[in-house]
């Protein structure tokens, strides 16, 4: 498998339009009522349609049986109207006969408690049962479908998501534990089985770690999870090739679930033509909440960065979802300006859940494009209004979003790291993540994510948030990047494990420690939820501090003010070969991180896309074009340099532009509204085209 190789979405000129649809469950419904949607999603400029995604048990409604003649009649429909579909497998929801025919299908907890059907996602990813039945489906659509003129990309399965515990997925383990170590003794060595007596004297003896009297054997917990994103893997490429091979340069994707821990998503995208990604933010988070805007612009940039180029909005909320504890509709403004970020941050498709509001089932009161209000409701005016304005940007579709900082992400450092029996329940990694990005995100320095053993050479600087658990390739990696004249800032408990989860000779890697200027971490010293502890620059920090005693060419920038560790270095930077290393042993508070990552950047050379934003004003570069979004709650004036021409408008303003709340703005400096200035190069663009992909 090309992990972390080129990666989808990369090399293809187009001239595209951006992507606009949604998923379209025609099953529901009486085939009268599909009329009607074809000529809404017409008015809508809906150039997109995702068909099929939860239609096993209508397609296959007993064991081998095939009913298509419904989807026959849905694409021709979608066809005939000029909308191109994307084709899913339906395969995320077996029906009902397979799990009571053959019950070894549904999945396992790790009580050993069946997770039965009634819902969806109910399937062991390892049961040759289950794949043998979704290859064959798969396989049946594709060969009916595959040539189908409406068919722009395959979709597989959705948001997969499924562990299992199970005796059948104890084999699979085992198999797949035999490929990583080889032989017993290797495996015995890597988990660190001389604890507790945990040592294994045969294969036949090695279970998933189910539920046990106390703390399971941390090597074995982190092997389950990177088998378990492998076991789903396996059953998304299995499904791929089936489709391609019947329909040879349409495009496959599978859609993410944002900042999911259940795939390792760098893996998973090398193995896609387009990654795409489902983004649900909190409409009632204010602006600088973390859940908000913040949130999309972390898995936007993620998606982008898994993508290596344009990549897909799979889904979103046309207003309020059903699944938090109360759903709030997106005020007036919001879903445009929400669809836009993701356009700013290198989306060439604007696709929801879902086309129209279903009446029945479990997410009937989940918003869609076409609500229950129906068409003269203000949701879907808005969605007409974003379809009429998504056909103004298509010089945007292709063009790519530059960056200059790296952060870098790994879903094993993560799975490490949220174990239990570590130093503080409290360290939650995808917040920590997210804290820095938005540090970052909130003074426009755009960036992207990377993988720790990525080529690190194009960026001026690397973020490292949090990366308890680091490889040799990847500490090689950092160390080369700075000596040879790289910024890096490092954040706490960070290069502690090697690839097992051992811990490293002296605490920390040796090699970190030297780039870092740290002589030693003598402790760590993890503080209490909610507690802060104040640092000597007057700022506050909580999560994490640790008891470092740096080298002595290494200047503390700031150190602990009160607590144990009073008068201890907290920040520190050192400049070893060519390079700056900043370490940051805890979390400082956002205006604080805020200073100091724009200081490390000044520093590296990299500029913010537009310098002295208010608070809440998002500026991104994507191509030829300049993004400006305005979360704020009031409106805003930003000054232009010279004069730039807004897409959505056609207005030109000469030295600044105004922007109410959720107002966008798409600036150009040519005052030609469609044509881009950059060769656009998006996989992603060309499915609209009706074109062939290249591979
Ligand atoms: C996910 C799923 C959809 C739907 C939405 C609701 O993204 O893929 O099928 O359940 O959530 O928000």
């Amino acid at each position: 498998m090309a992990a972390h190789g080129n990666g989808p979405g990369m090399g293809v000129a187009t001239r595209g339009r951006l992507l606009f649809g949604g998923d379209y469950n025609p099953e529901q419904w009486p085939p009268e009522t599909w009329h009607d949607d074809v000529r809404l999603m017409k008015d809508a400029g809906v150039n997109l349609a995702t068909v099929g995604v939860f239609s096993w048990a209508t397609l296959e409604p007993r064991p081998g049986a095939r009913d298509f003649g419904w989807l026959d009649r849905v694409l021709e429909l979608l066809h005939e109207a000029g909308i191109g579909v994307c084709l899913a497998t339906p395969t995320a929801s077996p029906p009902p006969w397979m799990g009571s025919r053959h019950p070894e299908t549904l999945p396992r907890d790790e009580n050993g408690t069946v997770v039965w059907y009634g819902s969806r996602n109910q399937f062991c990813p390892s049961s040759p049962v289950y794949r043998d039945y979704a290859r064959r489906i798969a396989e049946d659509l594709a060969r009916r479908y595959g040539g189908h003129p409406a068919l722009r990309l395959w979709h597989i399965g959705n948001e997969y998501c499924t562990s299992c515990w199970c005796d059948e997925t104890a084999r699979h383990f085992r198999a797949w534990l035999r490929e990583r170590y080889a032989t017993l003794a290797a495996l015995n060595e890597a988990w660190g089985t001389a604890f507790w007596s945990q040592r294994y004297d045969s294969w036949e003896e090695i279970i998933p770690p189910r539920r046990a009297q106390y703390l399971i054997n941390p090597a074995q917990a982190l092997d389950f999870r990177r088998f378990s994103s492998d076991a789903l893997l396996e059953c998304f490429v299995a499904e791929r090739d089936v489709v391609a091979a019947h329909s040879p340069g349409t495009p496959v994707t599978t859609n993410f679930m944002p900042l999911f821990a259940g795939q390792d998503g760098w893996r998973w995208a090398a193995e896609e033509d387009v990654v795409s990604v489902d983004v649900y933010p909190d409409p009632a988070a204010a602006p600088d909440d973390p859940a908000g805007p913040a949130h999309g612009a972390l898995v936007q940039d993620l998606t982008r960065s898994q993508a290596r180029g344009p990549w897909m909005l799979m889904e979103q909320a046309a207003s309020a979802v059903n699944f938090r504890p109360v759903n709030r509709p997106k005020p007036e403004g919001l879903m445009r300006q929400w669809s836009l970020q993701a356009v700013a941050r290198g989306a060439d498709a604007v696709c929801f859940f879902q086309w129209r509001a279903s009446r029945q089932g479990s997410e009937k009161f989940h918003s869609a494009m076409l609500p229950h209000a129906g068409e003269h409701s203000r949701t879907f005016r808005q969605v007409r209004d974003l379809g009429a304005e998504l056909g103004a940007l298509s010089g945007v579709a292709g063009t790519r979003v530059e960056a200059d900082i790296a952060v870098l992400h790994d879903w094993d450092a993560w799975w490490a790291s949220g174990q239990p029996g570590r130093p503080s329940a409290a360290l939650d990694y995808p917040a920590v993540l997210a804290a820095w990005h938005q540090a970052l995100w909130e003074q426009s320095l755009t960036a992207d994510f990377a993988h720790p053993e990525a080529r690190l050479a194009g960026y001026r600087m690397v973020v490292v948030p949090q990366l308890y658990l680091l490889t040799d390739a990847a500490l090689d990696g950092l160390d080369a990047y700075v000596r040879g004249g790289g910024t890096l800032v490092c954040g706490f408990f960070t290069g502690v494990a090697d690839a097992d989860d051992r811990v490293r000779e002296g605490g920390v890697d040796a090699r970190l420690r030297r780039l870092l200027g740290i002589a030693r971490v003598h402790e760590w010293w993890p503080l209490a939820e909610g507690e802060t502890l104040r640092l000597t620059d007057g700022s506050a920090a909580s999560v994490w501090s640790e008891d470092l005693e740096p080298a002595d060419a290494t200047e503390t920038v700031a150190a602990y003010a009160e607590g144990p560790l009073a008068g201890r270095p907290a920040i520190t930077r050192a400049t070893p070969g060519e390079g700056t290393a900043w370490y940051v042993s805890t979390l400082p508070e956002r205006p604080t991180l805020r200073a100091l990552l724009a200081q490390a950047a000044r520093g590296a050379g990299v500029a913010p896309v537009l310098p002295g934003l208010a608070p809440g004003v998002e500026a991104v570069r994507r191509g030829a074009f300049l993004f400006l979004l305005n979360h704020r709650r009031e409106q805003v004036t930003i000054p232009l340099q010279h004069p730039h021409t807004d897409l959505l408008t056609g207005h030109t303003h000469a030295d600044g532009i105004t922007l109410g709340r959720y107002g966008v703005a798409v600036l150009s400096a040519s005052t030609n509204r469609t044509t881009p200035t950059t060769t656009p190069t998006s996989k992603v663009s060309r499915i609209c085209d009706g074109g062939e992909p290249s591979p």
